[in-house]
């Protein structure tokens, strides 16, 4: 898919006022620091557009990303960093599941698993979330760079035992973007096919939270 403007959408940190829905979205779900905002960035050959921070447990909101007139990208907050706040990782859990819970326009979410570590007690939480909803997700192995030919073959093989279609990914390299781009495009795909119009009630069509200075 051919993305020529990349353009930031709006923000949420409060369950259930999001952005009004446009066009079909893609979430971006993972632990703090495993490579999100990089893998957006590199998805769209864009160096800056999402922030990527060394420090874990920045972002604590939901970043939406307009995409031509096609389709949106959403930066899910990072978890399971221990040294955020008492108040933002109970902060987490409400806002995330409101939305991946009644987003109309939720085409799939991408689930990145940083490759040394595989998948964790929140991983499979967030699977097992994603499957009561019957939500179509792809787990996207980051920092692939990262290993050796031996390692990487033993950590794919873990990863693989999920049971969910796996593509490893450097956003260093670009290795995997093309497999991430197939799976989204039929996402998408199927999600336009659908052709029920957004759902806006009251909440989701409220005000939003004022966009921060990027
Ligand atoms: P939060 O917003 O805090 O949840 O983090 P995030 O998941 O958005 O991670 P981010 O993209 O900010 O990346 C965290 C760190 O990992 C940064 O220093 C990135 O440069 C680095 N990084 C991300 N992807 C890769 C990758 O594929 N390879 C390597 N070597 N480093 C990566
Ligand atoms: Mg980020």
């Amino acid at each position: 898919m051919k993305i020529s403007t990349a353009t930031f959408a709006g923000a949420s940190s409060e369950p259930g006022r999001f952005p009004p829905p446009t066009h079909p979205e893609v979430a971006f779900a993972g632990r703090s620091n495993v490579g999100k905002s990089s893998a957006i960035n590199r998805l769209l050959g864009r160096r800056k557009l999402a922030r990527t921070s060394n420090t874990p447990g920045r972002t604590q909101q939901l970043n939406f990303f307009a995409l031509d007139d096609r389709l949106v990208f959403v930066d899910l907050p990072g978890y399971g960093y221990a040294r955020v706040s008492q108040s933002a990782r109970a902060a987490w859990r409400p806002l995330v599941e409101s939305y991946l819970g009644i987003r109309s326009v939720l085409a799939g979410v991408v689930i990145l698993v940083d490759v040394r570590r595989g998948p964790e007690a929140e991983e499979h939480q967030l699977l097992d979330f994603l499957a009561t909803r019957q939500l179509p997700a792809l787990l996207v192995a980051t920092k692939v760079d990262k290993l050796n030919r031996r390692e990487r073959e033993r950590a794919l093989k873990a990863l693989s035992e999920v049971g969910l279609p796996v593509v490893p990914f450097s956003a260093v390299k670009g290795e995997g973007v093309d497999a991430v781009w197939r799976t989204i495009q039929e996402w998408v795909r199927a999600k336009t096919q659908a052709g029920s119009p957004p759902k806006t009630g009251p909440k989701a069509t409220g005000a939003l939270p004022k966009a921060p200075a990027r």
